[in-house]
């Protein structure tokens, strides 16, 4: 049996899950939805650089909803405020397809309310299951930091640092309008949960926490913001267009979940155009920082296979697998909204085959 899977958007991320999909011995392409006016009429091997697949891209969503399939790979370009996405996830769960979104979603029974319940409404409604997929959402403290805490008998504080180089990141909208990076510094506040980049990440990264302390079966009381941005010490030519000399170059994203009054989660984020405000020389993709007893420390980074010269990159890479892999437990869940799981393991029996 295949899984008959759409993949919904291809950008950096959405690409290299349709790469993967089409590569994949136990995965069958059935759809493509695109936002680009150039992509759309185009078959998607073309857009992933694959032989040609006879599934063409489409901007039609009710070409998407009629199609008969067991799940979508949702890879749209993050929109605030969190929650955009909503909408379009709704139509999809409803229409009969299982969802795996790498925007958050990692725990959207943190929201309660009208917003969890509609999510809620449209699995039910249409026997299907929406699951959040990706590295972060999704690995690094969902998982990862949930499995170290298993050998502490006290946990004081969880913490996890993220560092990415973010200068090979191209798309300007994505780099400029969804991160912020370029803005002036004295003209924006990270910390007004109304100012747009703050606006899409806040939502997302209070449900990791939320999905944390849900796993830790702590109470999370609220969420505090700590973000602080650094204005680059040079200018800085970058994949997507450029930055002057003291406009945002580097962001420290930094979300503290408070229990019993205090802090106790921590997700903190680097993402840098230039290495000057990096609180370590050459920081690992994540720190995991478990503070009890006892202390857990783990650094984790990623790289491709050696001689993979593909311009892919690791972590892109990572992604399509976490996506992959969270295909058969999405299809086998019960209808409704999962919170990301504790594993979502590699299975061997799904493998791609060796490429030639
Ligand atoms: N969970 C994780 O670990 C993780 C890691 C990295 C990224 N992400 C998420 O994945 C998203 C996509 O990343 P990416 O690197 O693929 O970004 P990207 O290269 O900028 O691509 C985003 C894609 O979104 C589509 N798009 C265009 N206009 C849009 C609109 N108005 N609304 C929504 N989508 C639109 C486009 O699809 P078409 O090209 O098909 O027209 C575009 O290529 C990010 O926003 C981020 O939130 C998650």
């Amino acid at each position: 049996m295949k899984y008959r899977v759409i993949q919904w958007a291809t950008g950096g991320m959405g690409k290299n899950c349709l790469r993967a999909l089409i590569d994949h011995p136990a995965m069958e392409l059935v759809g493509v939805y695109v936002y680009g006016r150039d992509k759309a009429g185009k078959d998607a091997g073309e857009i992933a650089r694959r032989p040609l697949t006879g599934v063409v891209a489409t901007r039609e969503v009710g070409e998407i909803l009629a199609l008969d399939a067991d799940v979508v790979i949702h890879a749209a370009r993050l929109a605030p405020p969190y929650g955009a996405h909503d909408a379009d996830l709704i139509r999809l769960l409803q229409s009969g397809k299982n969802v795996i979104s790498i925007n958050g979603y990692s725990h959207p029974q943190h929201w309660g309310g009208q917003r969890f319940a509609a999510l809620e409404a449209a699995c039910l409604r249409g026997g299907t299951t929406l699951l959040g997929a990706g590295l972060n959402p999704g690995f690094a403290a969902e998982q990862l930091a949930i499995v170290a805490s298993g050998v502490c008998t006290a946990i004081d504080h969880v913490e996890i640092v993220e560092s990415v180089d973010c200068t090979p990141v191209r798309n300007p909208d994505y780099v400029f309008k969804v991160l912020g990076f370029g803005a002036e510094p004295e003209a924006v506040d990270l910390n007004d949960p109304q100012w747009g980049p703050a606006a899409a990440l806040n939502g997302m990264y209070a449900e990791v926490l939320a999905a944390m302390a849900d796993r830790l079966g702590m109470r999370l009381e609220r969420i505090e913001t700590a973000h602080r941005g650094f204005p680059a010490s040079q200018d800085l030519q970058i994949a997507a267009g450029f930055i002057a000399r003291g406009r945002l170059g580097h962001f420290n994203w930094r979300w503290h979940g408070i229990v019993d009054g205090e802090r106790r989660l921590t997700m903190s984020i680097h993402w840098y155009m230039e290495r000057a405000h990096l609180d370590a020389p050459d920081p690992s993709l994540w720190r995991i920082h478990v503070r009890g007893q006892p202390v857990v420390r783990m650094s984790v980074d990623l790289e491709k296979r050696a001689g993979d010269l593909s311009p892919t990159s690791a972590e892109q890479i990572a992604v399509a697998g976490s996506v992959i892999n969270a295909i058969p437990i999405v299809c086998a869940a019960p209808p409704g909204v999962l919170t990301r799981p504790l594993a979502t393991p590699f299975r061997q029996e799904l493998a791609r085959l060796p490429q030639a």
